[in-house]
């Protein structure tokens, strides 16, 4: 008997009820209350219906299974009350299926995130799809959350407390073999059969003949061993007995918890309580049961929901949702043109990178071009290794990656390019090479190519002045490295056509990337906002700060890493002359201290040299180089500096930077501004961005702090007009 209400189907088919998932009118399955309402009715109905023995839940959608709860409704939550009460709808809902008197197996292909897990393994069995498009996770923590709807109860008991830990605390997806290997799935098969299998199992079940083994890390180990010793391997290799040994007496998990709450700190150092919170949950429920670990869950995720943190996560993921959307100009009526082919023009580490991302992800042929044999060869080899890398990590397979690799070509003349739609080139950075760059592919290749720049620092205006079709020429900043960095930084010039940028920006987004565009100006925004954060640095170096506890300060804030590491993973060289051209355009208030040109004459050009601020063995940071000081002012007598004051200083030149590239045109808004300074500079995630911060703080409070290290350093802390317009004024960023 076939029935549908408004975003269910159900249809039993040989004993078996097959209940299809398919929100109405929306691209991905997510959950609400009234959605869990409308499931619940149709279990009603399945639990007195004599025609079904069994029961197999399925999306309706192609590729996702359920995408977890929808975020508007977080927003919405006014009181931690509120959001527990939320948490304790799905936890009753799923408690409900959990115990529901007729076995039901979830049929997973596509996404199976957060709500979607939590529902899944209230289920009695889990087949996954072997497809790509299959993923499984509890992503909470990366808004500040923790799952509310018994996923911190379910999952431990299902796969034990460390893997789950590992899962709930990173928010980490899985592909179905993982998830098979974990326990999180009971079975993997091909998509075409998915519904087959589901219903044959949900039968099975229905009749005694299926019995899945739960018995945690074990039962994982012991799948697929046939000899004793074999097991034995297995075992020791999966750390099961570990495992066991660990989480089966109060001795060995106190132990787990306390090292899994340090590991945690040392990441988040205390900036993120949702993993905190998850933990502390999960501990709850395997001490005391699963009633007050589903209370706990319940309490914890009221509070989070109404946090800071959380309302800032959720802020960034919607600005990214937004951003996805946007085809980068001010008309949304102008659509990008179909990119069949992509040119890349040196195949330094750079233009590898891109050639990488764009076989990767985007699966259209590329073409690289270096200058000479000794180019061409180091290019293929940058790529390959990268993907030899994915495939020795198991997230590809060697023959998909040989039909990527097959896609990136190389030669060191201009053959091959005439039907490149866009060719980026990443060249040295000298303005005359990069404009015979832009002639010789005005003359290579036709009309409609577009010429991008990834220039870090030379203006699009300026590399635009020699072509012959100035409408086509745009900047497409990438950040290093390129297949791990997220950002991608547009930059257009005054000419750049409208579907010039809208093919750049889709070719970004296709590539994996989150695009923001800006418009043209010295150093763009990311760059020119980074100058004065790191000078900053600087300046405190040469005052006398101890590097270390400069970095310590900045860490502390929230950047995962300092400015004099970063100084040293960008190269003192680069950032010293980065640091000129910035002078050169805007004057003294971006005058670097001169203590820069003494290091790099000392041969300190960081990480690539294995020499600057820090020591390094085989390219790995180990400590402070103390023979570093010697080439700045005070020697070895370092200074103590208050920490915040060092982290407020440089947090100040970044953000009131930002606020001036918004009042110059530069950001085309404050959400780009943050986006940005998150996605490319690491700026923390949990205060939500410069202009969200700045907002936070009140626009007075850093305008005052701002003319507060004025009086004492002069120039380079003039507060941003903006700043100031809009403390006069009342106003706010958001
Ligand atoms: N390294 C970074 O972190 C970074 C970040 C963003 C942007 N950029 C910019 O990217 C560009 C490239 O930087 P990189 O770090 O990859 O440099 P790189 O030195 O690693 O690579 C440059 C490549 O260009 C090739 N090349 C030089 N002249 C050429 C020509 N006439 N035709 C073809 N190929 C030629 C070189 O052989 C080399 O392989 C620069 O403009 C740089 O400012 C670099």
């Amino acid at each position: 008997m076939a029935t549908a209400s408004k975003n269910f189907s159900y249809v039993v088919d040989s004993s078996v009820a097959v209940i299809t998932f398919d929100l109405e009118g929306e691209p991905v399955n997510t959950l609400a209350p009234a959605i869990s309402a409308e499931f619940e009715a149709l279990m009603t109905k399945a639990a007195s219906d004599q025609a079904a023995k069994a029961i197999v839940i399925i999306s309706g959608k192609k590729d996702s299974f359920i995408a977890g709860a929808k975020i508007d409704l977080l927003q919405a939550v006014k009181s931690p009350a509120e959001g527990t009460g939320l948490s304790r709808q799905g936890q009753t809902s799923f408690d409900r299926l959990d115990a529901f008197e007729k076995p039901v197996v979830a049929a997973i292909h596509g996404a199976c995130l957060g709500g979607g897990l939590e529902w899944a393994l209230a289920c009695d069995y889990r087949i996954a799809t072997d497809s790509p498009k299959t993923s499984l996770g509890l992503p909470e923590v990366q808004l500040g959350l923790i799952p509310g709807a018994g996923g911190t109860q379910r999952l431990p008991r299902l796969i034990g407390a460390q893997a789950a830990l590992d899962l709930i605390l990173t928010g980490r997806n899985l592909k179905a073999k993982k998830a098979l290997k974990l326990g999180v799935v009971d079975e993997v098969v091909p998509a075409p059969i998915l519904l087959e299998v589901s219903k044959q199992r949900a039968l099975e079940l229905a009749n005694g003949l299926l019995k899945p083994e739960r018995t945690r890390g074990l039962a994982t180990a012991v799948a697929g061993k046939k000899s004793f010793t074999e097991l034995l391997k297995g075992l020791t290799d999966s750390g099961a007995w570990a495992e066991l040994a660990l989480e089966e007496n109060p001795v060995g998990r106190k132990l787990l918890f306390d090292q899994a709450r340090k590991q945690l700190l040392k990441k988040t150092r205390g900036k993120y309580p949702g993993p905190e919170k998850a933990l502390e949950v999960v501990k709850v429920g395997l001490e005391k049961g699963m009633k007050a670990g589903l209370e706990a869950e319940a309490q914890a995720f009221g509070e989070l929901v109404m946090s800071d943190v959380s309302r800032r996560l959720v802020e960034i993921f919607f600005a990214t949702t937004a951003l996805k959307k946007d085809n980068g100009t001010k008309d949304p009526s102008v659509k990008p043109r179909p990119v069949q082919k992509l040119g890349v023009l040196g195949g330094g580490l750079m233009g590898a990178g891109i050639a990488y991302v764009g076989s990767a992800l985007e699966d259209v042929p590329v073409r690289i071009k270096d200058k000479d044999d000794e180019g061409v060869r180091r290019a293929l080899a940058h790529v390959r290794g990268l993907y030899d890398e994915r495939v020795k990590k198991r997230s590809m397979t060697w023959r998909d990656a040989e039909k990527k690799m097959a896609l990136v070509t190389a030669s060191t003349d201009y053959s091959g390019f005439r039907r490149c739609d866009v060719v980026i080139e990443a060249v040295f950075e000298d303005l005359k090479l990069k404009h015979q760059m832009v002639k010789d592919v005005e003359a290579a290749c036709g009309p409609h190519t577009i010429f991008a720049s990834n220039t870090s620092s030379l203006p699009i205006t300026r590399i635009a002045e020699v072509a012959k079709r100035p409408e086509n020429v745009i900047g497409m900043h990438y950040f290093s490295p390129v297949n791990k960095m997220p950002l991608l930084e547009i930059i257009t010039h005054k000419g750049t056509a409208d579907w010039v940028t809208a093919t750049c920006v889709e070719v970004g987004k296709k590539q994996g990337k989150t695009v923001i565009v800006v418009n043209d100006g010295v150093g763009f925004y990311t760059s020119r906002i980074l100058a004065p954060y790191l000078n900053e640095a600087a300046y405190l170096l040469a005052e006398g700060a101890d590097v270390a506890e400069l970095d310590r300060a900045l860490v502390d804030f929230g950047f995962p890493v300092g400015p004099i590491t970063l100084l040293d993973e960008v190269g003192i060289d680069v950032a010293a002359k980065v640091g000129k051209i910035m002078h050169e355009a805007f004057g003294d208030r971006m005058l670097a201290p001169d203590t820069t040109d003494a290091l790099v004459k000392d041969g300190r050009l960081g990480r690539k040299a294995k020499k600057g601020f820090y020591t390094y063995d085989d390219a790995k940071k180990k400590e402070v180089d103390e023979t570093v000081y010697a080439l700045l002012p005070h020697g070895k007598e370092r200074k103590r500096f208050d920490r915040y004051e060092m982290a407020e200083r440089c947090v100040l030149q970044f953000v009131n930077e930002a606020v001036r590239c918004l009042g110059e045109g530069i950001l085309r808004s404050p959400r780009d501004g943050d986006i940005g300074a998150i996605f490319g500079l690491g700026f923390p995630p949990f205060l939500g961005g410069p202009f969200r911060y700045v907002d936070a703080q009140g626009p007075g409070k850093i305008l005052e702090r701002t003319e507060h290290y004025q009086e004492r350093f002069g120039k380079r802390f003039t507060p941003a007009p903006l700043l100031t317009e809009y403390v006069k004024a009342g106003r706010r960023f958001y």
